[in-house]
């Protein structure tokens, strides 16, 4: 079953709503000539204030080469949850993913993998698609717990979603170690990761949902390492950090997955 590739970029804490802007018509000028077709499924995520900024330019240019993402949500649909977005907010801002259970959330704002669960489930149950992170720290790869913990952190990211729901949702495996470091994990080892991850859905569903569901790979992509890592039996794109802050990289990495 043919799936379609995905590269997204994840701006993270980047871009005031002018860079923003400019970022997301320079990416899609460097697109221009690009078969919409033949193209991967593109995606940014740029921080909240600058959404409405890069969901203006996406519909100004009405290209449709460019999809909008969040880097987060809550999984709540209102109420006193001072400081925090809810999905039918980040709908209404132009988003059609949703990215959670980034190791950086997890790091530094306590996100569990039950909230992770919780958010999956209103980023679904809302008609968007959630992009699950998941990925191990260097101690863990060294302690020889990569599979465990990563296996571990899907089957709880997944409980309770229905398999349709399954089907079309998209996992990031992001090794801890090789974010924002520029060691890119091998793309053998990757490849060897995200198949335990495909096996893992097929264990808690079906062969169906495990052939549908888009697996990327993150953590240091490059133009230079693109073309490497789509080679590989289970590798459906990437989550690009760094080299998606600027269109000239982040076009060469979804030319790369053409
Ligand atoms: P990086 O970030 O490409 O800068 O390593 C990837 C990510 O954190 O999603």
């Amino acid at each position: 079953m043919a799936r379609r590739p995905v590269i997204a970029g994840n701006w993270k804490m980047h871009n005031l709503q002018q860079e923003a802007a400019n970022l997301t018509n320079e990416i899609m000028q460097a697109l221009k000539t690009e078969d919409k077709e033949k193209l991967p499924e593109v995606i940014i995520a740029p921080t909240f204030t600058s959404l409405y900024a890069a969901n203006k330019a996406l519909k100004d240019c009405g290209c449709g080469k460019v999809r909008l993402a969040a880097q987060n949500c809550f999984y709540e649909t209102k109420g006193a949850f001072t400081g925090e977005c809810s999905v039918e907010m980040l709908k209404d801002a132009g988003c059609e993913y949703i990215i959670i259970g980034h190791s950086e959330r997890r790091q530094y704002f306590g996100e569990t993998d039950e909230m992770v669960n919780k958010k999956a489930k209103a980023i679904l149950a809302n008609g968007l698609i959630p992009i699950i992170c998941c990925g191990e720290s260097l101690e863990q790869r060294e302690a020889g717990v990569t599979d465990y913990h990563i296996a571990s952190q899907i089957t709880k990211a997944l409980r309770d979603l229905s398999k349709e729901e399954v089907a079309k949702s998209i996992i990031a495996y992001e090794p801890i170690w090789a974010i924002g470091t520029g060691k890119t994990c091998d793309a053998t080892e990757a490849n060897r990761v995200i198949a335990m991850i495909r096996n893992t859905v097929k264990g808690l569903y079906d062969t169906t949902t495990s052939e549908s569901i888009r697996i990327l790979y993150g953590g240091s992509v490059k133009p230079e390492t693109i073309k490497e890592q789509m080679s590989k039996s289970d590798i459906d794109g990437a989550l690009v950090g760094g080299a998606s802050l600027k269109a000239d990289s982040f076009a060469q990495i979804i030319k790369g997955a053409m």
